[in-house]
């Protein structure tokens, strides 16, 4: 992720972190579990009083406490060393201290070389054609809000605030309540002590960050303009992607909760804030667009996982982006099974643009472009050594009144690179050659056409015949056009599951449009995020599972003013049991970076369906002991355990003798990470539907190699049963070692349709070890499996 405000000189203030006095002690969160005291004054008194027992006075311990967590649940955060985290770890009241960790947004491809960075963008997706989230509250934990962009207006006749909100407009820096806040923006805080405390005092002099909700980075405005943003009109880019800009919930109201800072870096301390805070003011829904790389943190120590099963238990759906690290699989993060993760997809809108050589030659990329370009089209090898299109291979040669030919492939090049390089060099244009799995269009710094292997290949191949005069290259103004391609198309850089915390819950749990969205923008910040960029813009594109998030998020706040009573988990079953995985081909959805078609592990259950998902006849439902079932089974002590949940004092967690997995969890898809032998997995659906007497009949899909029997095979339904259990047979009828299949599972009364994912992974073949001292006699076999 990026900033405006880091330029090349941001590799200075970069650099000044560096000089910090090595200080030993750290940034940690005591978790105190249930608040049991409830009186706000009291609880951070009592947090005080525990914090002083571990320093010489009570006034050092003030000095050195960052938050008390004080609504919503027990704990605080504060500067501590080591000793002092171990003395406090084995009070008896203390359920867990841990470190507090840095968080990064999930924006797509940094422009990294340098610390000059980009944003991409986002464009409107599929408008939503529904009216209603009046009265839900969406809590946007981002980089703050640009309160002026014309998406926070009040729409026509809003309602007033509901009386139920607790929350709160804050003053800051550049932020004045009275005038940032309306009947639309109805809560703005910030949270930067974890911040600073990693990273020493936030400098408002050296860049534009603001000390207050204000956004200085663009990230949140636009997330926030996605899920929640009023219907603005005639918003585009540049006259790129034209027409009228709302969020999914255009008339839910929003609360922002500053999380993120410089660099799009968001402190563990900071988001915990956060939690306490939004689930005491009132929200009904969390949209959160960050996360950090695998290695993942167990659930237990992470102020994520923990500020999200909180929520949940109030009652609030919180919405996670499955990450940019795809598309090898196993990278997926935020995935607790009482929270949603989002991943990306494309929407069906491309930016043709034409490329003509001399006369002759057309070509056909995609590109932002605003200009006709007419210029002398050269190779690489002529500006860079090895052809390799990055600054440091530059030979100090100006490119003025040329278009350069890049390929990805000549060095591994990344197109922000050669972007940058391009620039140094004072080209006019840049021709980006690489793999169509990242075809999509971003905000560039100079005029880049991307274009295919294919296409590239003949450019090159014609440039190296014409020996004495480069030929003449003629670029047309990029048009935007919808329906030229099939689309979705999975983004390549969503992170694909499985999980490698819970392998039998399948994550990501839906996918969502993340590629090339366009949303509101601060206008003091370029829409590259970058110094050499002067365009000042109120819309912008950009791509990540940022993006796709808030989509899912808006669409979650209409489900909750339709169903106010629904938990977390059938909303979230909502969505699942009624996306889809047919393009607009009618094809099996593609899995962008592969060319294949997509898995339930690039696509969870499917593609967001705001309209079905209102609809879903059945839900899967879970309570907060479902998850603690979970959370037994997946292997966590009850010590653990306790860290995430909180439970009435004397209250025993009672995890089964048995260790078993995970799949009877009531998940509305169906995951077997090792099928063994045969096992039969329950289900409970409830009836939603306007009609209280229904039947539903199964339909199977069996994956490769297992033999699938659900019983009973019809479900009915009547005024006084709204619940049933079935039950899933799974059989394994291949020999195996170890591959994924996929199947599906769909329940239907003829009006609606109810599809579970069923994931399976056959290991049957027991493997024969041979030792390696040299006896070739087969030791005894183990069994693989069970390792
Ligand atoms: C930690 O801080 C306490 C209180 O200030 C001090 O007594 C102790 O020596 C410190 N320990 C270390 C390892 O720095
Ligand atoms: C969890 O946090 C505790 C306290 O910071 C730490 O000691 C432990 O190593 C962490 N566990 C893991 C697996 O990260
Ligand atoms: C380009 O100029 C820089 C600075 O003057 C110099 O260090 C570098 O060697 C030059 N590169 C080439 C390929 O001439
Ligand atoms: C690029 O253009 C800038 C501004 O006109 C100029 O200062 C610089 O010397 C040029 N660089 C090259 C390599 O031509």
């Amino acid at each position: 992720m990026t900033s405006a405000y880091h330029s090349f000189l941001g590799l200075f203030f970069l650099s000044l972190h560096f000089f910090h006095s090595p200080s030993t002690s750290d940034d940690y969160i005591v978790y105190l579990g249930r608040n049991d005291i409830q009186d706000p004054i009291l609880t951070s008194n009592y947090h005080l009083q525990l914090l002083s027992s571990v320093f010489p006075s009570q006034e050092d311990a003030r000095e050195s406490m960052l938050y008390s967590y004080k609504h919503s649940f027990s704990g605080f955060s504060a500067k501590i060393n080591s000793t002092q985290a171990a003395n406090l770890a084995s009070m008896e009241r203390v359920i867990s201290v841990f470190k507090s960790q840095i968080l990064l947004l999930h924006t797509t491809r940094s422009w990294d070389f340098m610390g000059l960075n980009l944003e991409p963008t986002a464009n409107q997706a599929t408008p939503l054609q529904l009216t209603h989230g009046d009265g839900t509250i969406v809590g946007l934990f981002d980089t703050g809000i640009w309160p002026e962009s014309k998406s926070f207006r009040e729409e026509p006749r809003m309602h007033p605030i509901p009386r139920t909100w607790r929350g709160e407009c804050v003053h800051g820096e550049n932020f004045n309540p009275k005038k940032a806040c309306n009947l639309k923006l109805i809560g703005a805080r910030y949270y930067l002590k974890g911040y600073e405390q990693a990273y020493g005092p936030l400098n408002t002099g050296e860049t534009s960050e603001y000390r207050s909700p204000r956004d200085a980075n663009g990230h949140g405005t636009h997330t926030a303009s996605t899920a929640v943003g009023s219907t603005v009109k005639m918003a585009s880019f540049f006259g790129f992607g034209q027409g009228t800009a709302r969020g999914g919930a255009p008339r839910a109201r929003l609360a922002v909760y500053k999380v993120c800072w410089e660099e799009g870096k968001c402190s563990e301390a900071d988001i915990l804030a956060a939690f306490d805070e939004a689930i005491h003011d009132g929200v009904n829904v969390i949209s959160a667009s960050f996360g950090s790389p695998p290695p993942l943190f167990p659930l237990y120590n992470s102020s994520s996982d923990i500020g999200s099963f909180h929520a949940m238990q109030k009652g609030i759906s919180v919405i996670f982006s499955a990450g940019n690290s795809g598309p090898d699989p196993s990278v997926v993060e935020n995935v607790a099974p009482w929270s949603t993760c989002v991943g990306a997809s494309s929407i069906d809108r491309n930016f043709p643009t034409r490329i003509l050589l001399d006369n002759s030659l057309s070509f056909k990329g995609e590109s932002f472009n605003t200009k006709h370009i007419e210029a002398n089209l050269v190779g690489a090898r002529s500006y860079f050594r090895g052809g390799i299109c990055r600054m440091n291979r530059w030979r100090n040669n100006s490119a003025v009144g040329t278009v350069i030919l890049c390929f990805s492939t000549q060095g591994q090049v990344q197109i922000e690179d050669a972007e940058v390089a391009a620039w140094i060099a004072n080209a006019t244009g840049l021709i980006f050659v690489d793999s169509p799995n990242r075809q999509y269009v971003d905000v560039d710094i100079i005029p880049t056409i991307r274009i295919d292997m294919i296409q590239g290949t003949k450019m090159s191949h014609y440039l190296s015949q014409s020996m004495t005069t480069p030929p003449k290259v003629h670029i047309f103004p990029s048009k935007t056009a919808i329906k030229g391609s099939p689309a979705p198309v999975v983004a390549d850089f969503s992170s694909r599951g499985p999980s490698s915390i819970s392998p039998d819950i399948l994550k990501p749990d839906i996918s969502a449009p993340g590629i090339s969205i366009l949303a509101a923008w601060p206008p003091g910040i370029s829409p590259t995020s970058t110094e050499i960029d002067q365009r000042s813009v109120e819309w912008n594109f950009e791509s990540g599972t940022s993006m796709s998030c808030p989509h899912v998020s808006g669409v979650v706040a209409l489900l909750k003013s339709l169903h106010p009573n629904w938990s977390p988990a059938a909303i979230r079953s909502a969505l699942m049991t009624t996306a889809y995985n047919r393009d607009t081909n009618h094809d099996t959805i593609l899995a962008g970076g592969s060319n294949e078609e997509s898995s339930p592990f690039d696509i969870g259950a499917g593609h967001l369906n705001p309209i079905k998902a209102m609809d879903p006849g059945l839900v899967y439902d879970m309570k907060a002991d479902d998850y603690i079932l979970f959370l037994c089974n997946n292997g966590y002590t009850k010590d653990q355990i306790k860290r995430i949940i909180s439970l009435p004092p004397g209250t025993p967690i009672i995890c089964p003798k048995e260790f078993k997995t995970n799949t009877n969890l009531n998940y509305p898809s169906i995951t077997v990470s090792s099928l063994e032998s045969t096992v039969t997995i329950k289900r409970t659906v409830r009836n939603v539907g306007a009609k209280k007497t229904a039947i539903y009949f199964a339909r199977i899909l069996s994956p490769h190699g297992v033999e699938i029997t659900v019983w009973p095979r019809i479900l009915f339904f009547s005024y006084f049963i709204d619940e049933i259990s079935y039950y899933v047979t799974l059989k394994p009828q291949k020999v195996s070692q170890g591959r994924y299949d996929y199947g599906e599972i769909v329940w239907s009364d003829g009006i609606h349709t109810v599809r579970s994912p069923l994931v399976v992974c056959v290991n049957t073949v027991t493997l024969t070890v041979i030792t390696d001292d040299s006896s070739q006699a087969p030791d005894q076999p183990l069994d693989l499996a069970g390792a």
